[in-house]
């Protein structure tokens, strides 16, 4: 697959973004029902001298789980071990990483989807006794002990909170969503990020790279330095809003944050299938691309505009995806509006 500047997942040239990433929970920007809540259980954790109760963060992926997961650790005043699913691949790693926790210490595991099962047995005792369960030895002379650890805080993120197991999930006693951001609030992130990289930026600029973020930090930044790129070459001393509009449609990211890809396949829909409904299978087959690249990548955000929908048929370009590719709906249908963009 080629690279994608929408893209969600994080990339090796994203990682100028760590001198970005809040370290406090006052620095964190939107997200603000996870965060009032976190701030509460993390009060609660510190007034009482014990370990915060395990933590599942799920959501669309460029969120900031794992800023989040790292600000709470900070907060908690304890380390911050990350690790993820795939990582982690026999039980013998996660017993090493387990018993190398020091008292009320945070384990980060992102995609905690993708343990595998024995792991994923392993975690259970660790999590609701502070135990490990490890059996030494083969066949009959096989037997069980029990090996204690320190009181921890296992902090879970997943993009698929449907795909963990529910004796996992039932194990988490805090699961928090985060939502895509509101176009105000990657603004404030695109303004926080500007002062920090030290780009001069007008306000009516920031608002046109947020609009076009997909509701993603991780997006916002990367936009924020690529338009910062064509500021530079053309001498711009500022970034105005023509300027970033400019940009990024050279860059083919369009007034709703599509790229060539999304409307590639909202116009295959529209004039190879009037529109739906229609199978993903087909989508896919008609793009050339995996029905799992779809439904994880490409169809999230284009059903958070409301420009598709998912019917029991197929899915189904609305009436609001007809406006956007400016084509004539060949039927009515009404879209919840999700996102306004002609708000700011
Ligand atoms: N950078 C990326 N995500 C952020 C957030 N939620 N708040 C502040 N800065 C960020």
């Amino acid at each position: 697959m080629e690279e994608r500047i929408v893209a969600t997942e994080e990339s090796s040239a994203d990682d100028w973004q760590y001198s970005l990433r809040p370290r406090r929970l006052s620095e964190y920007i939107g997200q603000e029902k996870a965060k009032k809540n976190l701030s509460v259980f993390v009060k609660a954790a510190l007034s009482r001298h014990e370990a915060l109760d395990h933590v599942l963060l799920y959501g669309p992926p460029g969120l900031g789980k794992t800023t989040l997961a790292g600000i709470i650790a900070n907060e908690l005043g304890v380390n911050f071990r990350p690790t993820s699913g795939p990582a982690i691949e026999r039980s013998g790693d996660l017993a090493a990483l387990l018993t190398n926790l020091q008292e009320r210490d945070v384990l980060f595991i992102d995609e905690i989807h993708r343990l595998s099962r024995q792991v994923e047995e392993i975690l259970y005792s660790a999590m609701e006794d502070f135990a490990l369960d490890i059996i030494i030895g083969k066949g009959p002379s096989a037997r069980s002990i029990r090996l204690d650890i320190a009181p921890f805080t296992l902090i879970g993120a997943t993009t698929k909170a449907g795909a963990l197991s529910p004796p996992l999930r039932d194990r988490f006693g805090v699961i928090s969503r985060l939502e895509y951001y509101s176009v105000e609030a990657l603004v404030e992130i695109i303004t926080r990020a500007a002062e920090i990289l030290k780009i001069p930026i007008e306000s009516k600029g920031a608002a046109e790279i947020a609009r076009r973020s997909r509701g993603t930090p991780r997006i916002a930044n990367r936009l924020l330095k690529r338009v910062r790129d064509f500021a530079e070459v053309e001498g711009s001393t500022k970034i105005t809003d023509d300027i970033a509009d400019r940009a990024l449609s050279e860059l083919e990211v369009d007034r709703a944050g599509l790229d060539h890809t999304d409307r590639r396949m909202l116009d295959t829909m529209i004039k190879k299938f009037r529109g739906g409904p229609v199978g993903l299978e087909t989508i896919a087959a008609s793009i050339s691309e995996t029905r799992e690249t779809i439904e994880d990548i490409y169809e999230p955000y284009l059903l958070q505009l409301g420009f598709i929908m998912r019917t029991p048929r197929g899915r189904v370009v609305t009436e609001a995806g007809y406006l956007h590719m400016n084509a004539a709906p060949n039927k009515k249908l009404d879209a919840p509006k999700l996102f306004d963009f002609e708000q700011i």
